[in-house]
């Protein structure tokens, strides 16, 4: 089997990965992996199910037989699209629960790596570079500050004309960066040999620039 090279963007909610990750993507024409769907949508087909996120059994089968598609962006569960549906707060709340499950995280793993396929893969979660594609040619862990990420997702919310709250937001975000940070699997963290790169400073547009740098010194046959 050919070697297919992978690009992995790891960081924290409302870091910016996810608009990063797709924009490199696109402009290398490579698959593009949003690991952070799979837990939403798992999260979210949780809580149709109506089972207790404790319930560390029947979740793990669910994510075992999680019927989901990615198509052309739609985010598919069984027949239906909801795409939409897991972009809430409370989509991402789940997610987080969902994925601190040591064995939800197992059964998503080979689903994860089957998605790398040629010409290469863009893969954005929270552990790209540690545990999924650990030989990932390059590694990126996005941060900002806390007060940074709030301030975007709020004006995401905002221009979606969402009525938010700056403080609530702030809290629920430190809340998901503690669960996702300190629990046992895979918990949110740089690979050592992941290139560190605070946005707080920056535009999207800044990142994208110094990311595609390292991207082509990496990888100079993906210019052509
Ligand atoms: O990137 P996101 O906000 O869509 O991710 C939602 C949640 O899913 C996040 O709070 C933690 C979890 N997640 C994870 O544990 N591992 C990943 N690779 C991606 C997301």
């Amino acid at each position: 089997m050919n070697h297919v090279p992978v690009i992995a963007i790891d960081g924290p909610s409302g870091s910016g990965k996810g608009t990063l990750a797709s924009r490199v993507a696109e402009t290398l024409g490579w698959r593009l992996l949003d690991s952070g769907a799979i837990y939403r949508v798992l999260g979210l087909a949780v809580e149709r199910a109506g089972i207790s996120f404790e319930n560390a059994d029947k979740v793990s089968e669910l994510a075992r037989n999680l019927d989901l598609t990615f198509d052309q962006g739609r985010v598919l569960l069984g027949q239906e699209n909801v795409a939409d549906a897991i972009r809430t707060e409370t989509a991402g709340n789940a997610a987080s629960k969902v994925a601190a499950i040591p064995r939800v995280r197992q059964a998503l793993l080979d689903w994860q790596q089957s998605y790398a396929k040629a010409p290469g893969l863009v893969a954005d979660g929270r552990d790209m570079g540690t545990v999924v594609f650990p030989t990932a040619e390059v590694k990126i862990f996005l941060t900002a500050s806390v007060e940074e990420r709030a301030l975007r997702r709020y004006k995401q919310l905002k221009e979606k004309g969402l009525s938010v709250n700056l403080a609530a937001l702030t809290e629920e975000i430190k809340e998901r960066d503690e669960r996702d940070s300190g629990r046992a699997a895979a918990p949110l963290k740089a690979a050592s040999d992941a290139w560190q790169l605070d946005s707080t400073q920056f535009s999207a547009d800044e990142v994208y620039q110094q990311v595609m740098q390292r991207v082509y010194n990496a990888l100079p046959e993906s210019a052509s």
